[in-house]
């Protein structure tokens, strides 16, 4: 999951309700008591990181939720951006330029 605010929530039940086919397996945030407020949901720890970079070089992710502000969807989820090397990506925007 890359952001944990306001609509990360709306995705929890998901989570919680599916433990057999979903497990979050990694948070990436800049807001680390979000992150953490999100995290402490689960009865399992998540590595949570500052960077993307960070973590896919650490975390075991098979796909990538993306709820981060409407600028950022774009350029991570393009196929050149950050997220490019993970081949699920559900973003909350459309992919394309937001002006
Ligand atoms: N809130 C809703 O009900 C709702 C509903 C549908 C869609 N959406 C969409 O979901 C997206 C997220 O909205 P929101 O309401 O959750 O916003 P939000 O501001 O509550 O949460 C975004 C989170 O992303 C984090 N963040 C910002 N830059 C980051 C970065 N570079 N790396 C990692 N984390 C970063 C912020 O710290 C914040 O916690 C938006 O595109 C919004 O339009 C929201």
């Amino acid at each position: 999951m890359i952001g944990s605010g306001a609509e990360a929530r709306h995705h929890f039940p998901a989570f919680r309700d599916r433990p057999d086919i979903l497990r979050l397996s990694a948070i990436c945030e800049k807001n680390p008591s979000a992150a953490s407020a999100f995290a402490a949901q689960f009865p399992y720890s998540i590595p949570i990181f500052a960077e993307l970079d960070d973590l896919l070089d650490k975390a075991q992710v098979e796909a990538a939720l993306v709820v981060l502000p409407h600028n950022l969807h774009f350029p991570n989820v393009n196929s050149t951006g950050g997220l490019a090397p993970i081949f699920h990506r559900l973003s909350k925007k459309v992919a394309k330029p937001f002006r």
